[in-house]
């Protein structure tokens, strides 16, 4: 299942403060009416990772930028997460999310649309809690990189010459931004120097890119059974990830002729993927993205080289690599 067990060995040293952040959680969507009560038990029984929460806690103690606030902005951001897979599963048509069906698939699309509204509602309102105008505009911009990324992303769909900048961009906007903005919580919480601030908020951004180059890369090589989700789904859909963006840009003619009619065939099958997979493998695209998705994470570490060496700071390090290396 979930290799959520794996990141265990990093979050060790926040241990308390993931327990406090499930604790208050389990509160928040207790339910208020019977739908939503069965719908927050659905989501809470298969939990996700919960990578936002460990990067945000191990970031904060870190820097000895704990405060009272802090669980709260994780909360916030979690919530705010989740109500982005609940609209995203309804855009992609997705049909398993972390190994069980998708609210859209055992529900409709109408009740996944709007239990994300009232999931990010009680974000908002968990959000006012930290009385931190500065982080409620920080998370406000994040969520907001959310909606322009996933529409941006829309509109590229299906557009084989989209450029590695314009992709790296795109998925900045959808995926880093709520790994920044985890990032730069404590430094916000406490006013802490811009400097410090943006060396943590540039430490998320590059972690995040690095975590959906790995996440688009699981399309094309991760197991069901362990992701959770069906891979082949993006580029059966016409969703161009780093690794055909290489292998489009770096095959001959006739390869890249043969690809497109691939992507361009009305009925995209299990075996027209089977197809793609290897075009992408042989090109090398998967060893170029991982490669890019690497080098992305040494950038990140290296924004925060200057936070001095604790039990925090190595399971930071411990976490990026995980970010990329996870099976799910
Ligand atoms: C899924 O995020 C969406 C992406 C940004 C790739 P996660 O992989 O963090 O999802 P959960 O919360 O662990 O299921
Ligand atoms: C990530 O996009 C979802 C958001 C950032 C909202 P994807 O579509 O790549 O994520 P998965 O693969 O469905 O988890
Ligand atoms: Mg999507
Ligand atoms: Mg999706």
């Amino acid at each position: 299942m979930l290799d959520t067990n794996k990141m265990l060995e990093y979050t060790s040293p926040v241990q308390a403060d993931l327990d406090d952040f499930s604790r208050n959680l389990n509160d928040v969507v207790k339910g208020d009416s019977p739908l939503i009560a069965s719908i927050a038990r659905h989501l809470l029984k298969a939990r996700g990772k919960r990578i936002r929460p460990a990067f945000l806690f191990l970031s904060s103690r870190a820097a000895d930028n704990f405060t009272e606030h802090t669980v709260s902005a994780s909360l916030a951001i979690e919530l705010i997460h989740t109500a982005t897979l609940l609209h995203d599963d309804v855009v992609d048509e997705s049909e398993m999310r972390r190994g069980q069906d998708t609210v859209n698939a055992q529900w409709t699309n109408l009740i996944s649309v709007l239990m994300g509204d009232y999931l990010f509602a009680k974000a908002f309102r968990i959000m006012v809690t930290t009385e931190s105008l500065q982080l409620m505009q920080a998370i406000s911009e994040a969520t907001e990189r959310v909606s322009i990324g996933e529409l941006r992303q829309i509109e590229e769909t299906g557009n084989y010459d989209v450029s590695e900048d314009e992709y790296l961009s795109i998925i900045a906007d959808k995926t880093a931004s709520l790994f920044a903005v985890s990032c730069e919580t404590g430094p916000i919480l406490l006013k802490r120097p811009i400097g410090e601030r943006q060396r943590f908020a540039m430490f998320g951004e590059k972690i995040g890119t690095a975590f959906q180059i790995a996440d688009d890369l699981l399309d094309f090589v991760g197991d069901a059974e362990v992701t959770g989700k069906e891979p082949g789904n993006d580029v059966l859909t016409g969703r161009v990830t780093l690794p055909l963006i290489f292998t489009l840009k770096n095959v001959g003619k006739a390869a890249r002729k043969e690809i497109l009619g691939c992507l361009d065939q009305p009925e995209r099958d299990q075996e027209t993927f089977q197809r793609l997979h290897q075009f992408v493998t042989e090109s090398g695209g998967i060893d170029y993205a991982y490669d890019r998705a690497d080098r992305l994470c040494q950038q990140g570490l290296d924004a925060i080289s200057k936070v001095k060496e604790s039990i925090y700071y190595d399971s930071l390090a411990g976490m990026v690599e995980f970010a990329i290396a996870r099976a799910s």
